[in-house]
């Protein structure tokens, strides 16, 4: 079980340059499939959804596939895949969404290791509502979410439970199932962000116990939009604004105006490639994901020991902050006396990106005091041992 990293490499032309991406996090490179569908799709005879013509049926299958292909890749059925701009998008939507149906004196729980993205929209959207919020607090020593402090935050008046499936930052995996059947057990929803998360694993929805799950193509090899996962009869009891003539059937009813019909097709594109990275000799897309996901994280997972192991080896001069067991390759450092964008512009230098900064995880940032700017190093599918060792041989030529 491997995935083939010449094959997979010649794929994308962004790695033609030379450049060595250590920036997935921030957002993946894209294969030529990917960028294939969706000049196809623009160019070829597409109109806006419909029955008639062969450029209506173009628009209505792109939506259709975009659908199956996700519902294959997180595990819920077709009309419980929305379409977003980005995940951030989703998420406000859906804050405002779940909003109405909170009462003054309701409560919510964050948790400190997420992104903005699923902290910010909750605040705002519970000041509006008069709801409080508590926290699920980061154990310095671990950087794992400490579980104590979810228990205190829990309450018969808690409505909904938001977390991260991943740290953008720090990389850590909290207990996502164990936290979402403690919020069941409260009578709480659960709002994962998957989108760091589902860059590295394959999602299974249901078994993570969320009801509503987002992440983001772009994070995939896929283009820039995002997606959010639910139960259809889960969908079915949220009520958003809506213009009269466009549809109230689930998911069509949370997605407003137009599709960019040339998106999802690139989206689904991605869920292709991903599935056919290692297919093995599985029959559904669902099982060649399955297994090509296992390739990639084992592949993923050899490459962050290198790259620990050569940080090791600098000693002192660099901290890595990502040290929870249960974490993805993406690792937050800090360099002694050095400012992090300058160890981003040695690098940039000798062709090697890897992006400084705090990365919208200001919660994180907080807790943990962390120095900011921070370098980020995040691993994806296409990275080689042979680049590791240029990041490598990079910072130390710094320090
Ligand atoms: C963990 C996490 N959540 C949310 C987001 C926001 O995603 P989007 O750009 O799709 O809004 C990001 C983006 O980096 C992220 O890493």
């Amino acid at each position: 079980m491997a995935i083939d990293l010449t094959a997979l490499r010649a794929h994308f032309p962004s790695l033609a340059t030379g450049l060595a991406f250590f920036d997935g996090p921030g957002g993946t490179q894209t294969p030529r499939p990917v960028a294939d569908a969706i000049t196809a799709t623009l160019t070829g005879p597409l109109s806006n959804r419909g029955t008639v013509t062969p450029s209506e049926l173009n628009a209505e299958r792109a939506v259709a596939e975009f659908r199956a292909a996700c519902s294959d890749l997180l595990n819920v059925p077709a009309h419980g895949v929305v379409h977003g701009r980005s995940a951030t998008q989703l998420t406000y939507d859906f804050s405002r969404h779940l909003a109405r149906t909170w009462n003054a004196g309701d409560e919510i729980v964050l948790s400190r290791l997420d992104h903005d993205a699923n902290v910010r929209p909750w605040v705002q959207a519970a000041e509006r509502a008069g709801v409080r919020v508590r926290w699920i607090e980061i154990d310095p020593e671990t950087t794992e979410l400490d579980l104590d402090s979810y228990e205190q935050a829990l309450t018969p008046r808690t409505r909904l439970v938001a977390v991260t499936a991943a740290s953008n930052v720090l990389g850590t995996k909290p207990p996502v199932r164990r936290i979402a059947d403690r919020a069941h057990e409260a009578g709480a929803l659960v709002y994962v962000d998957g989108v760091h998360y589902a860059a590295h694993h394959l999602v299974d929805v249901p078994a993570l116990g969320a009801d509503l799950f987002v992440c983001s193509p772009y994070k995939f090899l896929g283009p820039h939009c995002g997606v959010l996962a639910a139960a259809p009869e889960f969908l079915e009891t949220l009520r958003p604004d809506k213009l009269l003539p466009s549809p109230d059937t689930v998911p069509e009813r949370f997605e407003f105006g137009t599709l960019p019909y040339e998106v999802l097709a690139g989206a689904t594109a991605a869920v292709d490639f991903l599935a056919e990275l290692d297919p093995g000799t599985g029959v559904s897309r669902r099982e060649r994901l399955t297994r090509s996901l296992e390739s990639v994280h084992k592949h993923e997972l050899s490459l962050r020991a290198r790259l620990e192991e050569g940080l090791g080896s600098l000693g002192d001069t660099v901290t890595v902050h990502s040290k929870a067991p249960d974490r993805t390759p993406t690792l937050l450092m800090t360099l002694e006396g050095r400012d992090a964008r300058e160890a981003q512009a040695h690098l940039a230098a000798r062709g090697v990106v890897a992006p400084a900064g705090s990365f919208y995880a200001c919660e994180p940032f907080a807790a943990l005091k962390l120095e900011d700017p921070a370098l980020r190093a995040g691993l994806a599918p296409y990275n080689t041992a042979d680049e590791v060792d240029r990041f490598l041989d990079g910072l130390a030529s710094l320090l």
